[in-house]
């Protein structure tokens, strides 16, 4: 702009000079000989000194067009670099919030691994292990605590013996640790230590022994250290609507005399369910049984050290000592096994 302005004042300062001096000479021309060589000198002059000067003039507007043209196309770049800068910006975020969010994906999947390894490894040691389960206490093997799984049953744990060998033991007195008088909910589904005192429970006989023939073997003791024992060939037990009838005891064998084939056909009794055929509650004191009176047998009897009870609560199988209940046993054991076919 500054060049152009200086540009057009030179021009018509030029222009008003030359004017000037062409006229002067112009004015003198007539008289002067000279006259014709003077204006063509003019002109020349003119020529000479505006030609360049309007070529120049016309150069530098150029310039300044072609200077202001790439100008305003550097901004326009410029403009443009701005917005590819913003949107690269953009696009940058919107990368790092893809970052993020696939760092979470790939979290979440590891986590999802691991669960699943871990509930692989679960699932084999539930296999092995529930392929290494019995269904019974297997013969021939040394006494211990077994993880058993009858048929359709879920496994659990029960004290085996070696000798006789095979069995599962399902009562067991011995000490007076634990309390025998207690209710229908704790007699159907076991209580005591299998370590120590113990009832498996009625519904785990009732399954096991309505699955497949069970024998019954009883081991008995008394205070002075005597022992005996009575087996049956066929122990079943009915289900709770039945209330756990003791459904069959088979043929009886042993020494200690049959005490349990009076109560064949009777329901079981706790201090809660009175299902007993005497006047009194027959559980009150005495722990559950399948009782028709009170008497005849009864294991779940309380344990008294001394061996003796005039109140008639003790541990009892009456063939054993001749029908005289005040004496109580000191050691009682049921167990189980399924019948060789
Ligand atoms: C440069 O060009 C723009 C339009 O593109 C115009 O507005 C501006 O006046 C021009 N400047 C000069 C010095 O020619
Ligand atoms: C049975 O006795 C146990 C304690 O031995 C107790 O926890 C439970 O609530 C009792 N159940 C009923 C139905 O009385
Ligand atoms: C028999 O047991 C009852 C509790 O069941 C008790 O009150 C009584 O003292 C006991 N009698 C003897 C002689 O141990
Ligand atoms: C019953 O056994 C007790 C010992 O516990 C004894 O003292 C008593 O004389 C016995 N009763 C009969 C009738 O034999």
């Amino acid at each position: 702009m500054k060049s152009e302005c200086f540009v057009i004042l030179l021009l018509i300062f030029l222009l008003e000079e030359h004017h000037f001096v062409c006229a002067n000479s112009i004015k003198d021309a007539p008289q002067e000989p000279t006259n014709q060589n003077a204006e063509i000198e003019c002109i020349n002059y003119c020529f000479l000194i505006f030609k360049p000067v309007l070529d120049n003039f016309v150069h530098l507007k150029t310039a300044a067009d072609a200077n202001n043209e790439t100008r305003e196309t550097i901004k326009d770049l410029q403009s443009q670099l701005k917005n590819r800068e913003s949107e690269i910006k953009i696009k940058e975020e919107a990368m790092k919030v893809k970052d993020e969010q696939i760092a979470d994906l790939r979290n979440h999947i590891k986590s999802l691994e691991t669960t699943l390894s871990e509930r692989s490894n679960q699932l084999l040691e539930c296999r092995e292990t529930e392929a290494n389960f019995p269904d019974s206490c297997p013969s021939g093997s040394p006494n211990g605590i077994y993880q058993i799984k009858p048929r359709g049953m879920e496994p659990f744990k029960v004290p085996c013996v070696s000798s006789p060998s095979g069995w599962s033991v399902i009562l067991r007195r011995f000490d007076g640790s634990e309390n025998f008088v207690r209710n229908w909910t704790d007699y159907k589904n076991g209580f005591g230590n299998v370590r120590g005192e113990f009832f498996i429970g009625l519904e785990k006989l009732h399954r096991m022994t309505n699955e497949r023939p069970h024998e019954l073997y009883i081991k008995l003791g008394k205070v002075d250290g005597s022992k005996s024992y009575a087996q049956y060939d066929d122990f079943r037990i009915g289900n709770e609507e039945e209330s756990y009838e003791l459904k069959s005891v088979g043929k009886y064998s042993g020494e200690a005399g049959d005490s349990l084939e009076g109560h064949v056909n009777k329901k079981f009794s706790t201090f809660d369910r009175d299902n007993d055929l005497s006047t009194e509650n027959c559980a009150l004191n005495r722990g559950g049984w399948w009782y028709l009176s009170c008497y005849f047998s009864k294991l779940t009897g309380k344990y008294y050290d001394s061996g003796h009870n005039s109140s008639r609560h003790g541990i009892s199988w009456g063939s054993w000592h001749d029908s005289n209940y005040t004496i109580s046993l000191t050691f009682a054991e049921m167990m189980i096994r399924p019948k060789s076919l």
